[in-house]
């Protein structure tokens, strides 16, 4: 059976890190292969890496028992310096596909032609790329937000769609319920498009 290793990168509190790990670890997928054939396949979330040393996620990743590591950005000279080592990082534990969840840094070409990306963002994209995605859905007066999965280019939030959803502001809402919204979308969308990204049936086969 195939293994396919990922690897998650965050900077805070590691909410969507924490569910891809409960959805998506150590399970076991059937994949459907170009040749139309059909292929079982492991995905494995080996290592997780954070460039906050405060963040409350790597306390989620301990408990969880997955590896975190730990590299500053402000120990590094450059944003490719940065880059280039978290590659090497993720090249030594030899990591098929990167995930971003709520991962604060921009990346570089150094970084993501080397490896296939993915992110999502609390827009319904295109609209709202940036920071502060939510609010700016909240007081845009379009009347809905939504979420997206995305690979990652060169241009901030700008890559291939892979799932989106939009969610409507009902009248009732306040920014606050509106945002608890989208997080329950996003741990809802996550582990689904990782599974549409990957080829992958979302009926599981089998727990580990
Ligand atoms: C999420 O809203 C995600 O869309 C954005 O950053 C936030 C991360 O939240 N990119 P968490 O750290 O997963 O709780």
């Amino acid at each position: 059976m195939k293994t396919c290793k990922l690897a998650i990168l965050f900077s805070g509190n590691g909410s969507n890190m924490q569910n891809l790990i409960e959805s998506l670890h150590d399970k076991t997928f059937t994949r459907q292969k170009e040749t139309n054939t059909k292929q079982e396949i492991k995905l494995e979330i080996s290592l997780t890496l954070c460039n906050n040393p405060q963040a409350y996620g790597i306390t989620r990743a301990q408990n969880l028992n997955i590896p975190c590591k730990v590299l500053n950005h402000e120990d590094f000279n450059s944003r490719e310096a940065f880059d280039r080592a978290m590659l090497e990082l993720l090249q030594n534990h030899q990591i098929d596909l990167c995930i971003l969840a709520g991962f604060m840094r921009i990346l570089t070409p150094t970084f993501t032609q080397k490896i296939p990306t993915i992110n999502i963002h609390p827009s319904y994209l295109p609209a709202h790329k940036g920071m502060n995605a939510i609010k700016q859905s909240f007081d845009s007066g379009d009347g809905y937000g939504g979420v997206s999965v995305h690979w990652v280019n060169e241009e901030l939030d700008g890559g291939e769609i892979i799932l989106q959803k939009k969610l409507s502001i009902e009248q009732s809402d306040t920014l606050q319920s509106f945002e608890a919204k989208i997080y329950t979308l996003e741990h809802s969308l996550y582990p689904q498009a990782i599974l549409k990204a990957l080829n992958i049936e979302s009926n599981r086969t089998q727990s580990l």
